[in-house]
């Protein structure tokens, strides 16, 4: 029996993705920028069945997650006119919903393994199309360093897909995951995107900012400009928890802990000119980047945090692979 097994790290997008354009095929409204994590990865192990579809989630059967694959696999069955069938087993190495996109890693894990176990032969920008039908942010994890989330306007999604813009080594940054909390979050990014769609009075505004945001970013990197970046990337972020803060019901994702830390930095960066700036998603967690030179002493500050309940230290990383036995 053929059996394939593969891995994909999580990513953190700088210009962020929220809101889609076709709930259906799941094309996002707006593009994103990311940058892929290393030290944290999904393994997925993936062979043919017999019927019905298998999910394992770090060794379990989760209703939830096996009632979210199913719709991707149907997918994948219609793509390539078969009646084939899946046992799939992903295990993560961080906490799963902690806000860290474990669907992300997840889906591009499995896309990649799909593509391998059926010889497809799809470039990575057709398995960026392929994974965004599972998740938009996981088009993005198949590609490794700093990657770009075209949003493309065809109805059909045929523009719409990830690329890689730099390689792990162009721009380094070192990355520190806090997590706060590790509930699993009330609204989940795809409900919460629905909700302010129909709902958030500055939604538009957010949409149509959006192209000047990825523009801005693209010329920052061409710089390699950390100021910069650093600053549209905290912008991004405070203007997608606008967006979701002023939606009906309202999408408080954080907590009190993760507004102080969000003040720590924010004071370090603007008023004190240190190399260090944040970003968050859909949840309680905070995700502090800085150079390699300034990572020691951002992590005394860390340490002195009330109230973290850990924090992962983590370096750009790779697109999705196949792990060779
Ligand atoms: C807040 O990719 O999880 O992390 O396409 O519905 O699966 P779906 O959404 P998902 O959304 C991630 C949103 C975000 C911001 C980002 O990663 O760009």
């Amino acid at each position: 029996m053929k059996k394939i097994k593969t891995i994909a790290r999580p990513n953190i997008a700088l210009i962020k993705y929220w809101g889609k354009r076709d709930e259906k095929l799941n094309l996002p409204a707006v593009g994103s920028i990311s940058i892929t994590l290393d030290g944290i990865s999904t393994k997925t192990e993936i062979w043919l069945t017999q019927d019905v579809d298998k999910f394992y989630l770090n060794e379990k059967i989760d209703i939830d997650e096996h009632s979210k694959i199913v719709p991707f696999l149907d997918y994948v069955r219609d793509f390539i006119n078969d009646k084939v069938y899946f046992e799939i087993h992903s295990v993560n190495n961080f906490p799963t919903a902690a806000g860290l996109a474990s669907s992300a890693s997840g889906y591009a894990s499995i896309a990649k393994g799909i593509n391998q176990l059926l010889n497809l032969n799809l470039s990575d920008k057709e398995l960026s199309k392929l994974a965004r039908r599972g998740s938009g942010s996981a088009a993005r994890s198949i590609f490794g360093g700093i990657v770009e989330m075209h949003k493309g306007n065809e109805p059909d999604g045929s523009d719409c897909y990830a690329e890689q813009l730099y390689s792990t080594e162009y721009f380094p940054l070192d990355v520190v995951v806090v997590i706060t909390n590790t509930e699993v979050k009330k609204t989940s990014s795809r409900n919460g995107m629905l909700i302010s769609k129909n709902t958030s009075p500055y939604y538009s505004n957010w949409v149509n900012n959006s192209e000047y945001d990825i523009n801005a970013m693209k010329m920052a990197l061409r710089e390699k400009d950390f100021n910069k970046i650093a600053d549209l990337s905290i912008r991004s972020c405070l203007k997608m928890h606008s967006v979701m803060m002023t939606s009906n019901p309202p999408l408080l994702y954080w907590n009190s802990t993760t507004f102080e830390i969000i003040k720590q930095i924010e004071d370090l960066f603007y008023e004190q000119n240190q190399p260090v700036f944040f970003t968050i998603d859909a949840g309680p967690q905070v995700k502090i980047l800085t150079t390699p030179d300034y990572k020691k002493h951002l992590l005394k500050i860390i340490k002195k945090l009330d109230n973290i309940q850990d924090y992962y230290v983590l370096e750009l990383g790779n697109g999705a692979e196949i792990i060779e036995d």
